[in-house]
């Protein structure tokens, strides 16, 4: 018996159309993974009966089957994320944005923050103990829940699920507080009280931007690096007439917005609309 499992193999052209059809349709840059390609989809495409990428590639693109994309979009993505993530940015979030949010928002007590590109919920949990901490028992006269989205259901499904083994840096006082523990083992499921604060939706960051509320906030974290120049820049300026004025967006530190005329930068990473 071969023991060896072998990745499909991926023609030139299939490879291309691929990469196009990616590209085009979710900003994601694959030009470069041809390896990743191979390595990722091969398993699932093999125990769906493929032989090769031009049948499942051919059957794809003529039916546009959910399933076959929900599976592209799944193994294609990267969905590396972690609670408190570039910590700097929530000590931000807390010592500046939220108190003037706070102030600017004391009548209608609405905020509006975006976790665009969330993966499987460590950042938005994270925003929400943050909001949670911040408001305290005022909470519940505020509307401070966070947009979570994403385009992969596995990294959706996982965020809904709110269960995770939490880092060993994560304070004991947030466990103790904002998570509960699974039986004796090591994984613990977010509270109620900051799960109910997050609303998961798919979203594609390709897509216009019509959400009801223009958002004071919007983290972008570790998604554009993925996306090519004009990708970026043409998200960037949705992102901007989605915000209202002075509002906050957040990139990773290993991003830049370069040189922009919608905003300006005010901490490592962290920039405001013009
Ligand atoms: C590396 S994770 C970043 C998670 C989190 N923001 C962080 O910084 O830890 C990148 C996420 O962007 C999502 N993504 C990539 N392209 C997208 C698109 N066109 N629309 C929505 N989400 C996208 C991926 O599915 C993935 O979950």
């Amino acid at each position: 018996m071969d023991m060896i499992f072998h990745d499909l193999t991926i023609t030139d052209a299939d490879f291309q159309r691929l990469v196009k059809f990616i590209h085009n349709n979710y900003g994601i840059d694959l030009s470069k993974k041809r390896q990743l390609i191979t390595s990722r989809l091969s398993h699932s495409l093999k125990d769906r009966g493929y032989k090769d990428f031009k049948s499942f590639l051919e059957h794809l693109f003529t039916t546009k089957d959910p399933q076959d994309l929900e599976l592209v979009l799944n193994k294609l993505t990267t969905n590396y994320t972690y609670f408190l993530r570039e910590k700097e940015h929530f000590t931000f979030f807390r010592d500046t944005v939220l108190p003037e949010l706070a102030q600017r928002h004391q009548r209608d007590k609405v905020l509006s923050i975006w976790s665009a590109g969330c993966s499987s919920g460590e950042e938005p949990y994270t925003l929400s103990i943050y909001l949670k901490e911040f408001f305290g028992n005022q909470a519940k006269q505020w509307d401070t829940r966070v947009l979570a989205t994403d385009i992969s259901q596995q990294a959706l499904a996982k965020a809904r699920a709110g269960v995770y083994q939490p880092p060993a840096d994560m304070p004991s006082e947030w466990l103790r507080r904002y998570f509960v523990h699974n039986g004796a083992g090591t994984e613990y499921t977010v509270a109620p009280a900051i799960r109910d604060n997050v609303i998961f939706r798919t979203f594609n960051l390709m897509d216009p931007i019509h959400f009801k509320l223009k958002f004071d906030v919007i983290f972008c974290r570790n998604v554009m690096i993925y996306f090519d120049q004009s990708t970026r820049d043409a998200l960037v300026k949705r992102f901007y007439d989605a915000m209202n004025p002075n509002a906050y967006l957040f990139i990773s530190h290993s991003e830049s917005l370069g040189q922009t005329p919608l905003f300006r930068m005010v901490a490592s990473a962290v920039y405001r609309k013009k």
